[in-house]
């Protein structure tokens, strides 16, 4: 078989332009988490302004770290992935360059109007209605640009990050419009077209899915490319992940109402969302164990590689959060761990071990091939990145165990008279040492990103303009 280059070229400036903002958002985003934290340490650095209140500032740390970093993250690798295994450009330059700055946009929209005070108040859909309808366009355009770019393949068959990709695209889009249904009544306020308990359930079906699709399979498209490639071996098995595929998606969008146990929601609709929580544990799994097989034969790759451990570290922590998700979605497990520090740290579980992890193995892995590098300016550094991320989310999550479980059980300790053996505030006092634990946590996970900056930094100076041109030529494998 012989390599020709083909004259055409993939469009590597959009890809770039994503992975370098996805490292800019990240340490943004993940800066806000830590000042946040330490405002649950010290309420001092509330500054006694309303824009920097922690009320203020914690939906912008969610929006900049899902939307802005986490988002960035998934148009870098989607728009690389499709272009790579379809062998082909993408659709359209224009369109492409169109969601850049359409999501730029969005986010510098979120980056005004949360500290203003302006949002819908329905959590991870806080934009207003102007901002929210241009994330629609941007959205709707992403799509165009993706399945386009599909049809236009030169291989036969579509490979399985696509399907991902594809159905993280599709069900974001639909969840987004849906739950954003709102009637405007000046050009910052809107109310949401649903009322009582129905808004309640769009809401946490948009919420879940939200999780379900942005946080979990799009990043599953991203493992499915990434952990082969960097590990070098072929997807342990194709048919688990198409059986994986179908399975995961069928599910997930049924398990929204485990965020409204013993509220308003009738209780069979309770009953059925915590059922297929638990079910989804099979198909969680199913994958977790596919990216992880995939190493087989090429363990000792790990002690060599910061980037395989990255990616590696990743998928255990998804199979850790995805055993812990099902868990906390039963009642009466629930009835503890609601409205605790048990959820935050469930949360960065998926968020910083999986999602971030991800994430920042798959950009280790792709940053060098944007701009015609042999690998990253420093392994080592890469190597100490990895330390503080992996030491900064156990350090998170375990304090947020401790806390979790300490006030769960605080709150509903009642003295045989039937009062409270415990003030909010006496709780409070307790969760101060896990809430000192967790902003150390943190600080240690956004300073391994400012390592992460350096690095990327160096290697993007490192590259010419000859060398980073060269990079985009599509490679026809037995073609000619
Ligand atoms: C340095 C890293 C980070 C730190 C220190 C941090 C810190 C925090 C803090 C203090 C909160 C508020 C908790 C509370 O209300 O009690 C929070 C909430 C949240 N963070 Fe982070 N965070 C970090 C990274 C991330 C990343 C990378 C993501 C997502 C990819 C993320 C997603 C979230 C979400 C979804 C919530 C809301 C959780 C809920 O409402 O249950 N965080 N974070
Ligand atoms: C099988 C998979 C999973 C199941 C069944 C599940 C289940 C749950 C449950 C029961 C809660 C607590 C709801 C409450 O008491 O309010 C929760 C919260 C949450 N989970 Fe998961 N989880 C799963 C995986 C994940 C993953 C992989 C991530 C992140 C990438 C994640 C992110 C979140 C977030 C952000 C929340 C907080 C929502 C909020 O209240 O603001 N989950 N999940």
């Amino acid at each position: 078989m012989s390599t020709a280059i083909s004259p055409t070229a993939y469009n590597y400036k959009v890809v770039r332009q994503f992975a370098i903002m996805t490292v800019v958002w990240g340490i943004l985003g993940m800066g806000l988490g830590v000042f946040i934290a330490s405002q649950l340490v010290w309420p001092e650095l509330n500054l006694g302004l309303e824009w920097t209140t922690f009320g203020r500032l914690r939906p912008l740390h969610t929006n900049l770290v899902i939307f802005a970093f986490g988002g960035c993250a998934l148009f870098a690798t989607s728009y690389y992935v499709v272009q790579r295994t379809c062998q082909t450009r993408l659709i359209s330059d224009t369109l492409a360059s169109f969601t850049f700055w359409g999501w730029q946009a969005v986010i510098v929209g979120a980056l005004i109007t949360l500290p203003l005070g302006y949002t819908t108040t329905k959590e991870y859909a806080e934009l207003e209605w102007p901002l929210a309808i241009l994330l629609a366009i941007v959205w709707v355009v992403y799509g165009i640009v993706f399945f386009g770019t599909i049809t236009k393949r030169k291989t036969k068959h579509i490979y399985v990050g696509n399907w991902f990709y594809g159905a993280f695209i599709i069900v974001t889009a639909m969840l987004h419009i849906v739950n954003h249904a709102s009637l405007p009544v000046t050009f910052f306020k809107s109310y949401s077209a649903y009322a009582g308990a129905t808004d309640a359930m769009i809401q946490w079906w948009y919420g879940h899915n939200a999780v379900g699709f942005f946080l979990t399979t799009g990043f599953l498209g991203m493992m499915y490319y990434f952990v082969p490639k960097q590990a070098e071996r072929p997807i342990y098995s194709y048919r688990l992940s198409i059986v994986h595929f179908w399975a995961l998606i069928t599910l997930y969008i049924w398990a929204g109402p485990h965020h409204l146990h013993y509220t308003a929601l009738p209780d069979w609709a309770q009953s059925l969302g915590m059922a297929m929580s638990i079910i989804l544990l099979a198909p969680s799994w199913g994958g977790m164990i596919n990216g992880m097989m995939t190493l087989s034969g090429a363990w000792h790759k790990l002690r060599t590689d910061p980037i395989l451990r990255f990616l590696v570290v990743s998928l255990a922590f998804y199979g850790m959060s995805t055993f812990e998700g099902p868990m906390m979605a039963i009642k009466t497990v629930n009835s503890l761990s609601h409205y605790t520090d048990w959820t935050i740290g469930h949360v960065h579980a998926g968020a910083l071990g999986w999602v971030a992890m991800i994430s920042i193995g798959a950009l280790y892995h792709m940053i060098p091939r944007l701009y015609g590098q042999k690998a990253m300016f420093s392994t080592s550094l890469i190597n100490t990145h990895f330390w503080l991320a992996t030491i900064g989310t156990v350090l998170y999550i375990a304090s947020m165990w401790v806390n979790g479980i300490t006030q769960g059980l605080m709150w509903r300790a009642i003295n045989d008279d039937g009062t409270l053996t415990y003030s909010f505030v006496e709780a409070l006092q307790a969760s101060h040492p896990g809430f000192i634990v967790r902003a150390i946590g943190g600080a240690f996970f956004a300073s391994g990103m400012l390592f992460m900056a350096y690095n990327v930094f160096r290697t993007v100076r490192a590259s010419n303009p000859v060398e980073a041109e060269a990079a985009t030529k599509i490679a026809v494998v037995g073609a000619h």
